[in-house]
């Protein structure tokens, strides 16, 4: 009888220490949840707003016209050239090429979940993607062309299109437009979202991320890059200087760039005010790990070396091998699955404008 007692003593006081540690593990999981909840928010089901709604009519429509080459002037250039399924909506080069072999000025961020940043483009110079779309039809990098009536001829020309355009905008009598363009591939974009482990943590569990990526979060936290890279998509929130404890390219060892008749100063190249020199929009994180190369010229190919980077160049900090380890791990659970609408070409109308 007693030895019984014992032994169930025994027993439940082991129990009992095994259930403390769990509370101890589920404490400090809570807290960092708890933290990680006050600046990061998970995916949405998509990214529409009631100004820019979304309808499988459309979404149909900006999924075609994204792959579509035939409205360009060169016949080559589509959204899905440079933003290919199999890189995760980048092309994985440096700098893009674009329009008759032109090289572009910038690296090519995903599309997905761009949706959600606040303004477009590595100067923050389009202000949805929406406009983004719109004025790609007549950039010279890109569909080349000359106006929005010569882009519209080349869409017009091609006959299967116009049905799609009916059914997507119903009752208008020319729905076939650059501005309509623009809609449904935006809307198209604003499915493109990618739900990650980290997604699964911040609903509450704790046990969607491994060890050391929970010690990548706090130390992204901790650290300070979660002071710029914060919000839904872990950074597309705000603007900021690259290069606040010395200049950029002493690190990324950026090359000058042509187009920009030297080095590339960010919003500056729009605005041309002074205090908009190097100031850049801070980069969503999410996928970052199956994105490279990094920053804005892609001077930079591996996800470490751009973490430490950023630890010396915005912070001020020599990040220890470890801390380095650490948070890339925390950056992978942000990678997502490629949607299932991006993962395949569609089949594209026939007929219209012939390749040059
Ligand atoms: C020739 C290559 C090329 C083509 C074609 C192209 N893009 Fe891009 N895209 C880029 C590059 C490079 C950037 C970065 C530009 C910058 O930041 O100044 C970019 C930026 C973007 C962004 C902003 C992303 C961010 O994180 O700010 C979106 C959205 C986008 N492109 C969508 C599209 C869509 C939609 C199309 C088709 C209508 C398209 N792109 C066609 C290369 C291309
Ligand atoms: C003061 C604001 C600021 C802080 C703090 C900051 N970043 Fe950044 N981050 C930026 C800006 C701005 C960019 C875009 C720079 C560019 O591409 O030219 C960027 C870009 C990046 C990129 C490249 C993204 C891509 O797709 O090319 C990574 C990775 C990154 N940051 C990680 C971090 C990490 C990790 C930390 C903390 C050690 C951190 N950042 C701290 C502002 C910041």
């Amino acid at each position: 009888m007693r030895k019984a007692l014992l032994a169930t003593t025994v027993a439940s006081t082991l129990a009992l220490a095994t259930f403390g540690s769990v509370i101890a593990g589920d404490d400090a999981d809570n807290a960092l949840l708890t933290r990680a909840r006050a600046l990061f928010k998970p995916l949405p089901a998509d990214a529409s707003t009631p100004e820019r709604p979304i309808t499988p009519q459309l979404v149909a429509l900006g999924r075609a016209l994204f792959f579509e080459t035939r409205v360009s002037t060169d016949g080559k250039q589509s959204c899905g050239e440079c933003h290919q399924p199999m890189y995760y909506g980048t092309d994985a080069l440096p700098r893009s090429v674009g329009n008759s072999g032109k090289v572009l000025p910038r690296n090519v961020p995903t599309v997905f979940n761009t949706a959600l940043q606040f303004s477009q483009h590595y100067g923050g110079n389009r202000v949805d993607v929406e406009e983004q779309a719109l004025k790609a039809l007549v950039s010279p990098l890109a569909y080349g062309n000359k106006d929005f009536a010569a882009a519209e001829a080349r869409l017009r020309a091609i006959p299967g299109y116009r049905p799609q355009f009916e059914q997507a905008f119903p009752g208008q009598a020319e729905p076939v437009t650059a501005e309509n363009w623009s809609k449904a591939i935006g809307a198209y974009e604003r499915t493109l979202l990618t739900p990650a482990p980290f997604d699964r943590f911040l609903a509450g569990d704790t046990a969607a991320l491994g060890a050391q990526a929970k010690q990548g979060l706090d130390k992204f936290i901790g650290i300070g890059c979660a002071g710029c890279h914060n919000g839904v998509a872990v950074g597309g929130q705000m603007y900021q200087k690259f290069g606040l404890t010395q200049d950029y390219w002493n690190l990324t060892g950026s090359t000058e760039i042509d187009i920009f008749k030297g080095r590339d100063k960010g919003r500056f190249q729009d605005t041309k005010k002074d205090e908009d020199a190097f100031i850049f929009k801070v980069q969503q994180l999410r996928n970052v790990a199956v994105t490279p190369p990094y920053f804005h010229d892609g001077s930079v190919a591996e996800l470490p070396d751009a973490v430490r980077v950023m630890g010396k160049l915005q912070l001020g900090r020599d990040l220890s091998d470890g801390d380095v380890a650490d948070i890339v791990a925390f950056l992978e659970s942000l990678t997502g699955e490629v949607p299932a609408q991006f993962a395949a070409v569609p089949s594209l109308p026939i007929g219209g404008y012939k390749r040059q």
